[in-house]
């Protein structure tokens, strides 16, 4: 049997010139060069290296540095050592310039002709506005700055979300992206992939041969998936989130994908094709389980003002900086969705995400069917006191964030002189298991794409299919809300009829 030494992670072999374009934005400062610096420390990033970012702002090399110094101690993963942080930004250098203007490119172009200071395999990383995309992608080409696929030397595009607003223009920019680059030089983020919790889903349900079997229309009841968070229009967000809303920001891509590595067939091979394939399979079987009207499958809303915990004031979404005070764009959207294919007909899959709300949590809960015949009393207790209960199901619950971790509940003899059965949990944390803390989702997808790797990422077909199953929401939203709900609460309570003729409620309510 083969014996694996230690289980180092391997290194980003080729040389790479990282450029940033909107390299003064916050992602750039939260989140990519902490990630960067994160997997710099652990030796993980090729050698050599250069990070260069583009942006209007007036910075020069000195002054960008400095900035980001500051966020990397501000931001860091890892402990940021004075050297290490020093020789870190000592790679990375500034382009001033507008992401508009083409002259602003040939001036790119120029600045990285030396090859022994920026290596010619280029790496572009989009964190621009959506309207930027392809005028962007197409200055790129033009200025001689992106290598045919294929070659001696390689262009990657990394893209954030959102990938356009509705079908219709998805399809419009993939297609102009798709004029300027191949598919597979094209990196369209969406950050829940690069999640460890989100990846062992996979892990978990093909690695294990007892889950599977088990996994389909005749063992389970429902699905549900949620992603609660408690923040609101923090930092500046609101332009951005009220022309998008929970729909498009969450509900599109996060939490699709999650619905398609819980439900999707097992693939063939790992490979990024036959991973995405069967993604898309599922996204193209996945549809609104609407019996009579949008409503039955739908509900928006809004949250209102209240207070917080400390009795503090909390603005309501229609006060919040940057939000039009008219705004129908929902902050929570909850839908039932069914899937048509043989594993899953019948199984209703219900979505539901929210800013404002009562915790911070992403979990998916798979419900299994009761036992068909109930020998055993249910109780549900407090130390001694017990209540006769509806028998409860088991439900396995993949709790993706925080206290990640994978929990079954199941009913078991409680001990004492009589036959009942109370529901306990069976757990698995990762903070029990293993001691490193997680690598943060932009630590692993940064590296994959230095290696070529697109598995976590959304293919431009796959894009497509995920408005395909949001479409109808958006044509149709007059007719769904919102409704309004109380910060700090589970949502709006219509929420609740999505469970009409299922036996269960939100597992967090
Ligand atoms: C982003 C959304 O994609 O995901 C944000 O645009 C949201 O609105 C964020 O807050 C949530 O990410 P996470 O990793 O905190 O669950």
């Amino acid at each position: 049997m083969p014996v694996l030494g230690t289980l180092g992670e391997s290194r980003a072999s080729e040389p790479v010139t990282i450029v940033i374009l909107g390299a003064s934005g916050d992602l750039t400062h939260r989140k990519l060069i902490p990630a960067l610096f994160a997997s710099f420390v652990q030796g993980l990033l090729p050698e050599p290296f250069a990070i260069v970012g583009f942006a209007r702002r007036d910075y020069d090399d000195a002054s960008f540095r400095v900035l980001l110094a500051e966020s990397i101690r501000q931001f860091s993963r890892l402990p940021a050592s004075d050297d290490s942080v020093v020789r870190f930004v000592e790679t990375i250098h500034y382009h001033k310039g507008d992401v508009s203007d083409p002259a602003a490119y040939d001036r790119l172009k120029e600045a990285l002709s030396d090859p022994s200071l920026f290596p010619p395999n280029r790496l572009f990383y989009l964190s621009i506005m959506p309207s930027l995309f392809e005028g962007a992608v197409r200055l790129l080409r033009e200025a001689g700055l992106v290598a045919a696929p294929g070659g001696r030397q390689w262009t990657r595009v990394v893209i954030e979300k959102p990938f356009g607003r509705d079908l219709e223009s998805a399809r419009r920019l993939n297609a102009d992206l798709l004029r300027h680059l191949d598919e597979s030089q094209i990196f369209r983020i969406d950050h829940y992939l690069g999640k460890e919790t989100v990846q062992n889903i996979l892990s978990f349900r093909f690695a294990n041969a007892i889950f599977e079997p088990v996994f389909n229309r005749t063992y389970v009841d429902h699905i549900q998936i949620t992603a609660a968070e408690t923040v609101g229009m923090e930092m500046g967000r609101g332009g951005y989130y009220d022309e998008y809303g929970a729909i498009r920001d969450m509900v599109t891509n996060h939490l699709l994908q999650l619905l398609c590595l819980v439900t999707m067939e097992p693939p063939g091979d790992l490979s990024a094709e036959s991973i995405r394939n069967e993604k898309v399979k599922i996204l193209n079987a996945a549809r609104l389980d609407i019996r009579a009207e949008i409503a039955d499958a739908v509900v928006r809303g809004q949250y209102a003002s209240g207070s917080g915990g400390d009795g503090r004031r909390i603005k309501g979404y229609l006060e919040e900086e940057r939000i039009d005070p008219r705004s129908t764009t929902e902050t929570f959207a909850a839908l039932r969705l069914r899937i048509e294919n043989w594993r899953w007909a019948g199984v209703p899959i219900l979505l539901r995400t929210g800013k404002r709300m009562a915790k911070k949590t992403t979990e998916i809960a798979v419900q299994f069917k009761v036992p068909p015949l109930q020998l055993f009393q249910q109780v549900e207790c407090e130390d001694d006191v017990c209540d006769i209960t509806r028998i409860k199901p088991n439900t396995l619950i993949f709790q993706i964030q925080p206290n990640e971790g994978i929990f079954l509940r199941l009913g078991t003899k409680r001990p004492g002189m009589r036959f009942v059965v109370e529901d306990v949990k069976m757990d698995f944390s990762y903070s029990g298991t293993w001691s490193k803390s997680l690598p943060e989702a932009y630590e692993r997808l940064l590296l994959d794409t230095l290696r070529g790797d697109s598995t976590l990422f959304t293919r431009s077909d796959e894009v497509e299919a995920e408005w395909r199953v949001v479409q109808p929401i958006l044509d149709h939203q007059k007719e769904i809300g919102p409704g309004t709900y109380p910060p700090g609460s589970w949502g709006v309570q219509e929420a609740d009829w999505l469970f009409h003729g299922l036996e269960g409620r939100w597992i967090n309510k």
